[in-house]
């Protein structure tokens, strides 16, 4: 027993959304730890180039819905680093309102990034793990794959993360004795981007609260921890999980 096992040491870790919130947080904890990254996302932020600036870690811009990003971005992630690692399926979008007039652009645009596009991701990422035989893949769910979000409306948003729950349950079940394990982390109400318009809208924010056991919302870095924990070998008999990293939303 070691707590090296928490450490990514020569760890090549691909992560997706990785300029900011959720995605970018967990680059900076995986960079810690000892990972080298891959991080994309359609732009470099400031924060993402700290990163790159650095020379251990790389950026790839791309829209992650586009057909040929998935294998572009792991292309050129061995181009870059030989091989991966891991892979943090965390790019995703929110969009809500009444279920009967949600248009089919907005479903589309949900079910691309959120769904269609972590599959295609992942697809294409297991090819090189399965040829090494090892691997670990973190998608990011959310607790809106277990419950309805009030007060806000978004059915097709909670419908793509609960498929990227059973997405991680059936590729561990798949790759389980491949040396690939898959898990999921669903987090509750965090500060970023995403959910900043609520947090700042006095009257959501106070039901998003109050519905929080703990009372208050969680940070990306709280995240990454737990995706940190999935990722490594810390967790070698972890798979098919799916973290709830939530404050208790989901308890009652
Ligand atoms: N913030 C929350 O309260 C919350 C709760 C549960 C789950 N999540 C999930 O966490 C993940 C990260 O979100 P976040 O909270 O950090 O929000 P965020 O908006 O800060 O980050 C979303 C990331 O996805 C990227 N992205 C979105 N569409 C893309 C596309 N087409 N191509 C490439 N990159 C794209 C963005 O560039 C960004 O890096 C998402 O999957 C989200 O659904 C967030």
């Amino acid at each position: 027993m070691s707590l090296s096992q928490f450490r990514l040491e020569g760890k090549i870790a691909l992560i997706t959304g990785g300029n900011r919130g959720i995605g970018l947080a967990t680059a900076q904890l995986f960079a810690k730890a000892g990972a080298r990254c891959m991080l994309t996302a359609r732009s470099e932020t400031d924060d993402s180039r700290a990163l790159t600036d650095t020379g251990e870690h790389a950026f790839h811009a791309a829209d992650i819905t586009a057909p040929a990003s998935p294998d572009e971005l792991v292309e050129a992630t061995l181009e870059r680093f030989g091989r991966i690692d891991i892979l943090v399926n965390n790019a995703g979008v929110a969009d809500g309102g009444d279920f009967h007039d949600f248009d089919d652009a907005r479903l589309a645009r949900i079910m691309d990034t959120n769904l269609i596009a972590p599959f295609r991701v992942a697809r294409s990422a297991v090819r090189p793990m399965l040829a090494q035989s090892s691997g670990a893949i973190v998608n990011i769910g959310s607790i809106s794959g277990y419950v309805a979000n009030k007060p806000q409306l978004q059915v097709a948003y909670n419908s793509s993360k609960a498929a990227i729950h059973q997405m991680t349950s059936v590729m561990a079940f798949e790759y389980a004795a491949r040396g690939i394990r898959v898990n999921a982390l669903a987090p509750g109400y965090i500060r970023t981007r995403m959910a900043i318009d609520g947090m700042e809208d006095p009257e959501m924010s106070k039901v998003w609260a109050d519905n929080t056991p703990m009372g208050r919302f969680g940070t990306p870095e709280e995240m990454a921890n737990c995706v940190l924990f999935l990722a490594s070998d810390a967790a070698s008999f972890v798979t098919g999980a799916t973290l709830v990293a939530d404050g208790g939303y989901i308890t009652h």
